[in-house]
């Protein structure tokens, strides 16, 4: 978490690194910092947001060709001014900004304390920047210092730091924690994402684990962790800046809930043999692969865990192949026998959140092939993975995931089918129908929005809303559980989410009059199933919210969200769109911070 970015060159150094920090503002928002280098090192930084810290600093213009920024999501150190970066060392002549942990901080501390170092923070940080003025009193080479002590230090981080004794020049570090490198004419870039550098340019370098750089104007030079030149090619990215504006939407959640029939629709570009009713993979592991496998382990967090949940039920249904699914912060540390025969599944939106990388690595370790489904193509997933299939959601923004989350579920829909194709041939009924449904959806999924001001008016209805519950069975309890994520993580309202047949197991006690229920109704085969269930929380007073297709008519709710009809196993990918809008506008009704809720970041790099 939190953003670094940097900038080399001849435009207003200032307004290139607060505007490159706006669009990382996701990655950390409790404090914000920059550094130019001009005659002097001009350091400003402020608790709380970046518009706080650009209200200070506005009307400046300050000399300077060379400067770094940040944007904080606290780990050590409570968010204040003190601990926002960047930090500097004794002699005030060295800056840097961190994204990470220093794990090995307090040894390091302690030993530069011994030496004389004073520390004017509560951060892990504050050691970086001592350790490297120490080494420099030692060579005068700032690159070289800096090698030595990144190669000191435990832990994650991306790291740019800037010496008012070697103008003009950023030197970058890079373990574990993203950092990209954006190529311009005579200006170069660096940030923790993509997006900050899209204003500028479309051609980036990653530097990968252990790799240094070091940025100036017209060049940018590599060096690896032993300090040999090494020789990276630029990539071009294909996003364009404007997919990262709000484009007359008022947050960015909204326009990317709005966006998914698009995202869809691209999705699924390329991948439908509609004539042969057969989807196809060219991404994805070989049939041979496919055909021999006996399990299948899917590992990731968060939203994108509910989609890795989806899934399972999809490809066990599908295909009858087991499947396993389980958290990355849990599936890295777990003492266990693995089958060789298998395949593991690895789902990002970023591709660099720390837990779902670790089990990835966990994965590999033990020689199981990676295939992975992320929304970032330069990703660490991405790269550490034997396949990759690229979500077209575009960049998301807010931190809560939607669109992404759908372009998850199709391509594991995409995948399902393919599985089910290369173990029992393309002539299977149920597969051939569902490669008819899936064309459909992108419209399916617009039709959806028809629902919207009715959601608005019922969140409207339920401002003073605290607790909520919902409920689902098979493929609606997946979206139950993805559905009170959202509620949760924007709204702050409580929510908690059941499959239904577990009620009567316990959460039933906190069913009494008056409690607020979504029921979720569109597992066709289950909906006895889920009358009972309807029938049990009314009994007790329950107001219920039933979300369904047009053909369950005999289960109304207090209120209804009548869903167009699909696959019960597509399901997922509309039902999901009406909880999304209800978080949205509890939210709003609320005045939550909605794009940046609070004690989050969009990626979680560190553990
Ligand atoms: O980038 P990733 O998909 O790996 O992120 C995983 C989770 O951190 C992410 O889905 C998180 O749960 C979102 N805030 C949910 O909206």
């Amino acid at each position: 978490m939190c953003g670094i970015v940097g900038y080399v060159g001849a435009r207003p150094v200032l307004s290139v690194l607060l505007d490159g920090l706006k669009k990382l503002e996701y990655r950390g928002y409790d404090s914000a910092g920059v550094v130019v280098l001009g005659e002097d090192l001009n350091l400003f930084k402020k608790q709380g947001k970046i518009s706080s810290l650009e209200s200070e600093i506005s009307g400046l213009s300050l000399d300077g060709k060379a400067g770094i920024g940040h944007t904080r999501w606290a780990t050590h150190g409570v968010p204040n001014d003190r601990n926002a970066h960047p930090h500097l060392d004794c002699s005030g002549k060295l800056a840097i900004v961190h994204n990470g942990i220093i794990e090995n901080y307090r040894e390091l501390k302690a030993e530069l304390i011994e030496k004389g170092h004073v520390f004017s923070s509560d951060t892990d940080t504050e050691v970086v920047p001592h350790l490297i003025e120490e080494e420099l009193s030692k060579t005068n080479d700032l690159l070289k210092a800096v090698l030595s002590s990144v190669n000191q230090l435990k832990g994650s981080f991306a790291l740019a730091i800037i010496h008012k004794d070697f103008p003009d020049k950023i030197i970058a570090a890079r373990v574990e924690s993203p950092l990209v490198l954006g190529i311009g004419e005579n200006e170069n870039f660096l940030a923790s994402d993509i997006p900050a550098l899209l204003p500028y340019t479309k051609k980036i370098i990653v530097l990968e684990n252990g790799e240094i750089a070091l940025i100036e104007k017209s060049k940018i030079s590599i060096f690896d962790s032993q300090g040999n030149q090494i020789q990276k090619h630029p990539k071009t990215v294909d996003w364009d800046a404007r997919m990262i504006e709000k484009g007359g939407f008022e947050h960015f959640m909204l326009k990317e809930i709005h966006e998914q029939p698009n995202v869809l629709k691209e999705t699924l570009e390329g991948h439908l043999d509609l004539p042969r009713r057969m989807v196809l993979l060219p991404e994805g592991p070989p049939d041979d692969l496919l055909r021999n496998l006996e399990t299948l382990y899917i590992t990731a967090c968060g939203t994108a865990y509910h989609a890795g949940l989806y899934g399972k039920y999809l490809i066990e249904a599908l295909t009858g192949l087991p499947t396993e699914v389980e958290i990355g912060s849990e599936f890295r540390y777990r003492e266990r026998k693995f089958n060789p025969k298998s395949l593991g599944i690895v789902i990002s939106q970023s591709g660099e959140t720390a837990d779902t990388l670790a089990a990835l690595r966990r994965l590999k370790g033990e020689e199981i092939p990676i295939f992975s489904i992320t929304n970032v193509a330069s990703s660490s997933v991405a790269r550490e993975s034997d396949w990759v299939f690229h979500t077209k959601a575009g960049p998301e923004v807010a931190v809560a995931s939607t669109k992404a989350y759908s372009a998850q579920l199709l391509s594991l829909v995409l995948f399902a089918l393919k599985l089910s194709q290369a173990r029992s041939g393309p002539f299977n009924p149920r597969t051939t129908e569902l490669v008819q449904e899936l064309q459909k959806l992108p419209v399916l999924a617009e039709a959806t929005f028809n629902l919207e001001k009715n959601i608005q008016a019922y969140a409207n209805r339920l401002r003073l809303l605290t607790d909520y519950f919902m409920l689902g069975r098979g493929l609606d309890f997946v979206t139950a559980l993805e559905g009170a994520l959202k509620l949760k993580e924007i709204s702050y309202v409580h929510c908690e989410a059941y499959a239904a047949g577990e009620l009567k197991h316990g959460p039933l006690a906190l069913i009494t009059s008056g409690k607020q229920v979504c029921l979720l109704a569109t597992q066709r085969s289950l909906l006895p199933k889920i009358h009972s269930n309807f029938k049990e929380v009314k009994a007790r007073g329950a107001e219920v919210l039933v979300l369904r297709f047009p053909e369950g008519e005999e289960l109304e709710g207090d209120e209804t969200l009548v869903i167009p009809s699909t696959s019960d196993y597509l399901s997922p990918l509309l039902a999901i769109i009406p909880l999304q809008l209800f978080a949205y506008y509890m939210a709003k009704e609320k005045g939550c911070d909605i794009d940046q809720p609070r004690n989050l970041a969009k990626s979680v790099t560190v553990e």
